[in-house]
């Protein structure tokens, strides 16, 4: 089962801007997927069409064979969203913001309980779980962010930037949180424009650059390709777009 499908995919904002110039690409159902490319590559509006947040111009995007077009609320339940910007209410409290989020899937109350409580704890939170959002650090409210997206058991888990921010300590345990959600069955991806974090993490990867994939690999075979690291074959193709210009 592909867990994520997309043919053809272009978008041209509003402003003119060609985002995305005719994307492909499969991620398998399973996989731990890193898009990698540097800012503004088109890494954010993938995933905003992906979670029906912003409109594509053309092409087909299926979620676990869901078309967003034919069906776009079944394809959302299937996908917990961390998007870059932190963006709940700064005022409430921990467990309020991840049971209020339980109850736009139809989660009842008690059940909702029992499962931000288990995710809480599982992040690290559980100390923090009656304090208002605004006095967690940068790295508690990343957290904070995948407890939400984690509520209604989504198949796919998508993390945009996930450790942008956040000290190397708190990065060291996100990685092994998500390592584990991976291993229980969890689909994810996530953008970056750090190396090592796709490195570490991913066992595939997609190279964006300026809205279109320039590449797309097994990490394995992407590291033993000849070159001494990813490192090496990622600035080449940003630098090879720089001399397309
Ligand atoms: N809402 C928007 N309106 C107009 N242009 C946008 C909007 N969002 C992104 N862009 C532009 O689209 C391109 C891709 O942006 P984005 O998808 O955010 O890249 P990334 O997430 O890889 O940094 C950039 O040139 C960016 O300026
Ligand atoms: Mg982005």
């Amino acid at each position: 089962m592909q867990a994520i499908s997309i043919k053809g995919l272009r978008k041209t904002y509003s402003t003119g801007t060609q985002a995305l110039k005719g994307v492909d690409l499969n991620i398998e159902e399973g996989d731990f997927f890193a898009l990698l490319g540097p800012n503004g590559a088109g890494k954010s509006t993938i995933i905003s069409i992906i979670t029906s947040l912003t409109r594509k111009s053309e092409g087909e995007v299926k979620v676990f064979g869901t078309s967003i077009d034919e069906d776009p609320d079944k394809a959302k339940t299937y996908i917990g969203l961390v998007p870059q910007e932190f963006n709940f209410n700064i005022f409430e409290k921990v467990i309020d913001i991840v049971t209020t989020q339980a109850g736009y899937y139809g989660i009842p109350r008690k059940e909702a309980l029992e499962r931000a409580d288990e995710i809480i704890k599982a992040l690290g939170l559980w100390d923090k779980r009656d304090t208002m959002a605004q006095q967690l650090s940068g790295g508690m409210k990343r957290r904070l962010m995948i407890a939400r997206a984690l509520i209604h058991k989504p198949k796919l888990l998508i993390l945009d930037e996930p450790t942008a921010g956040v000290d190397i300590e708190m990065r060291l345990g996100m990685w092994e949180f998500l390592r584990r959600m991976n291993e229980e069955g969890t689909t994810i991806i996530l953008t970056t424009h750090y190396l090592e974090e796709a490195e570490e993490l991913c066992r595939n990867v997609a190279i964006i650059n300026k809205g279109e994939v320039r590449l797309h690999k097994p990490m394995k075979e992407l590291l033993e390709s000849g070159k001494e690291k990813l490192e090496n074959i990622y600035l080449e193709i940003i630098q090879e777009a720089k001399q397309e210009k």
